[in-house]
């Protein structure tokens, strides 16, 4: 099972990011629940009912808050009313909305705990305490229990990791809007990060605008917040779990896109992938798909390609292209390993084409309109009708992994 979580979704630019980008990895990854931390996302501060709408319905599925979740106070209501939105459990009771929720995914129920930390915070419950009643409370329900530790103080959110850990599946800390580099599963099958990182403008000072932000901390003044514009990316984190113990298996942070590390670097190669599609015939003889393009695109023969989008390993990418060119619902077992990388260049551009063979039990595709006809060849009529050298080397890579693999036991 995948949960993603996607870290504090700062205002419009954080939210038109998220919706440009969640839809679709939601799909490709087979993504089963979305955990987001929504308390700066009216405007950088607060949750309105309209905005939480706006979030459930471009794929999230449970919203959590921060020291920022009340700003919003014409629309505090949604917190008592709403189940799917959380604030943080250990402020004062009397406090609208709760803190744990526990929500169905598919045949799996999910517990998503929020607290905040006190470290150079406003003075609160201890989370610990409440970390203590509540888990116990989430696990007699269900193992899979996913906590937002919103706190400023890394020593605190690690504190909190450690306390929990083995017991709960993730413990994600959020509200620096910085990520962090410790993305990690320990040994009793808890996930955790100290910051899973904004979803918004970092091109001003954790989601604000920078000159605002530089006035009140050198002269001082009282200033009204705005939204930066500048440098919007997401920030989440996609956990792997066993959905039957609640152990994580793996944690994935995704930054999108990533940040720029070096200037005036040659650029690194765009991954792209190439995808021979086979099965038998009758006889027994392994057949290629080959596919035409349109007139548009000068009616040459390839095999399905692509690009690899960000966030997707190479082998995802090809399972994704496949089902996009051809309606061929593979399964990661009829996908071979990466068997070549092809380099190539075109307009200053270069590429790094990873080369894969598909296995497919029907000789009906579906085309996408990338493509107007498809035919399935054996190896000698293939290598005639491709176009590109790459291919036919790409197509030879396949054939080799092919003929290896059913000579093995
Ligand atoms: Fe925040
Ligand atoms: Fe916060």
């Amino acid at each position: 099972m995948r949960i993603l979580f996607v870290g504090d979704i700062f205002g419009r630019p954080g939210r038109q990011a998220l919706r440009d980008w969640l839809p679709r990895f939601r799909s490709e990854r087979d993504v089963d629940f979305v955990i987001a931390n929504a308390e700066n996302s009216a405007g950088g501060k607060g949750l309105t009912a309209e905005i939480a709408a706006e979030l459930f319905d471009m794929g999230v599925d449970v919203l959590t808050g921060g020291n920022h979740s009340f700003a919003q106070r014409q629309d505090l209501d949604i917190f008592d009313a709403d189940e799917r939105i959380l604030r943080p459990a250990n402020l004062p009771e009397g406090t609208p909305g709760r803190g744990l929720g526990i929500y169905s995914a598919g045949e799996a129920r999910v517990a998503v705990l929020n607290l905040m930390g006190r470290a150079f915070m406003k003075p609160i419950d201890c989370p610990f305490q409440a970390a203590k009643r509540l888990a116990s409370e989430a696990l007699a329900a269900t193992p899979i229990l996913f906590v937002d530790m919103h706190a400023e103080a890394t020593s605190e959110k690690v504190a909190l990791a450690v306390y929990l850990d083995g017991r709960a599946t993730a413990v994600i800390g959020t509200h620096t809007h910085v990520p962090s580099a410790d993305a990690r599963v320990t040994e009793k099958g808890t996930a955790a990060i100290t910051d899973v990182g904004m979803t918004g403008p970092f091109g001003g000072v954790i989601g604000v605008r920078a000159e605002i932000v530089l006035e009140q901390l050198i002269v001082g003044m009282p200033v009204r917040h705005e939204v930066a514009k500048d440098d919007v990316r997401v920030c989440a984190i996609l956990i792997d779990l066993d959905a039957a113990t609640g152990r994580a298996r793996s944690a994935t942070p995704l930054c999108i896109p990533d940040f720029i590390r070096e200037r005036n670097a040659p650029p690194m190669p765009e991954l792209k992938v190439q995808v021979h599609l086979w099965r038998r015939d009758e006889a027994g003889r392994t057949l290629f798909a080959i596919l035409q393009r349109t007139p548009a695109k000068g009616e040459l023969w390839q095999p399905i390609t692509g690009k690899v989008d960000p966030g997707e390993s190479p082998e995802i990418a090809a399972l994704r292209e496949a089902r996009e060119e051809t309606g061929v619902e593979a399964r990661p077992d009829d996908l071979s390993p990466c068997l070549w990388v092809h380099p190539w260049s075109r307009d200053g551009r270069e590429f790094a084409e990873h080369v894969f063979a598909l296995r497919c039990d029907s000789a009906d595709l579906a085309l996408s309109g990338e493509h107007q006809a498809h035919a399935w060849l054996d190896l000698d009529n293939a290598l005639a009708r491709l176009e590109f050298e790459g291919n036919r080397q790409g197509l030879l890579k396949a054939r080799d992994w092919i003929a290896a693999r059913k000579s093995s036991p």
